[in-house]
């Protein structure tokens, strides 16, 4: 069996907030020490030009959330981490995909109808302000995971859709072009936290109720103090169903431990002692990361230097799997054009396409099944010059073809109606 690619992204437009770390950092550190998987994990820079155009704010999320993740113990030389914008190959095949999928699909993406639907409820254009990036957002993720034919893609429930798309695109890039692609599949982590923020709702930066990561000890607590309680009073029994405090807790305890504090909360420890727990709990667990990214932020080099070398690794795969799309499309060296006897054969209809050139004249081409070019015609002065020879050719038998496509590829400057002519005699000879 091969093995199994896991591989994620994480767009660089913001700093990371305990949320993250309970949600996807700390799994997906977790996970990439399982044996037998090959796990890539990458900086989506790109994705982050969509939602954020002050450059200093790229630059500094992409180097805090590069720090947390190997603060978090992410260890680059087991897994490729790398950076979206140092692996040209992705926007290349951004391209090739592109070219492959339905417009009809995009329209059907839901961030980019979410947008629609406020503008139309908002009474303006349907389109307004959603830049053309916002509505290619699904074919650059698709690269991002078909470049290195991904098997599994640890995503959150409202990136599924994105991951059927790329089952699509690979879908339909194969059915044209032969097997090349994966089809990929969402891994929906339902049993990872999701960590309350400071109000009680879900953790999250649009909700503006997040505790940082690498928030300062000094700084938890403080934060950790502002989280929303009931107003009962030290010896009250306390509710642990519905409290933001009690499950932030959960998402860093033990089994026991949190056993403890519902105990805890039964005898009605007072609100002021159960942060302080929490807090204790939770800085336990960060404090050694801490130093780890202080140092790390304080090296800027370094980040660099290993997300390079990342760089490095993820293009040994992308380089060479590029050249082979890059050929399976016909984008190809016209120095190894393959002898035009087997392409002739194995075209199933051949074509001609006639067009004008700037000289005025008349021409046309003969192209096979793959659109190959089989030859192209000398200048007819007339339109039915040139027609008057598709004519002639289009009844001629396959094997006359390959004949004639074979002189002209020899010698392509005698004219197709010379040619043309001279292998009449042939033939009735
Ligand atoms: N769209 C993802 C998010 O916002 C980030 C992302 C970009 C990604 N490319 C990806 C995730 C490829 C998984 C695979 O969370």
């Amino acid at each position: 069996m091969t093995t199994q690619r896991f591989l994620t992204g994480i767009t660089t437009s913001g700093t990371p907030h305990l949320g993250n770390y309970v949600g996807s950092i700390r799994p997906a550190v977790r996970a990439s020490l399982t044996p037998g998987v090959q796990s890539f994990y990458f900086l989506a820079d790109y994705h982050a030009l969509i939602k954020i155009d002050q450059p200093d704010r790229i630059q500094r999320s992409t180097l805090e959330i590069a720090a947390s993740w190997l603060a978090a113990g992410l260890d680059p030389e087991r897994v490729v981490f790398y950076r979206q914008s140092d692996v040209p190959e992705i926007p290349e095949l951004t391209w090739f995909l592109t070219c492959v999928l339905g417009k009809g699909v995009l329209n059907r993406a839901h961030a980019y109808k979410a947008a629609v639907d406020k503008n139309t409820a908002n009474g303006t254009d349907p389109d307004a302000d959603v830049s053309a990036g916002l509505f290619m957002y699904p074919v650059l993720m698709g690269a991002d995971i078909l470049i290195f034919n991904a098997h599994k893609v640890p995503v959150g429930r409202d990136q599924v859709q994105h991951i059927e798309m790329a089952r699509d695109m690979a879908h339909s890039f194969n059915h044209r072009y032969g097997d090349h692609f994966v089809a990929p599949e969402a891994v929906i982590e339902d049993n990872v936290a999701t960590l309350p923020g400071l109000d009680g709702r879900k953790m999250s930066k649009s909700y503006d109720n997040t505790i940082p990561m690498f928030a300062s000890s000094a700084q938890l607590k403080k934060l950790i103090g502002s989280i929303v309680t009931d107003s009962k009073m030290p010896g009250e029994p306390k509710q642990t169903e519905g409290s933001a405090l009690f499950q932030m807790y959960q998402a860093f305890a033990s089994e026991a431990e949190t056993q403890a504090l519902r105990q805890a909360y039964a005898d009605g420890i007072s609100w002021a002692d159960a942060k302080q727990t929490v807090f204790e709990r939770i800085d336990q667990e960060l404090a050694p990361m801490r130093e780890t990214y202080s140092t790390l932020m304080n090296n800027p080099a370094k980040i660099e230097a290993i997300l390079l070398s990342g760089a490095t690794k993820a293009r040994a795969l992308a380089t060479p799997f590029m050249s082979q799309l890059r050929h399976a499309v016909g984008l190809r060296k016209l120095d190894a054009m393959s002898t035009v006897t087997s392409t002739v054969s194995k075209a199933a209809k051949p074509s001609f396409k006639q067009y004008r050139e700037t000289d005025g004249k008349f021409y046309f081409k003969l192209l096979n099944g793959q659109h190959q070019l089989l030859l192209q015609s000398h200048g007819f002065d007339s339109p039915k010059d040139a027609g008057q020879m598709i004519k002639h050719m289009s009844a001629a038998s396959q094997d006359a073809l390959v004949l004639l496509s074979t002189f002209w590829q020899l010698a392509p400057d005698i004219g197709i109606a010379d040619v043309w002519q001279n292998l009449q005699l042939f033939n009735s000879d």
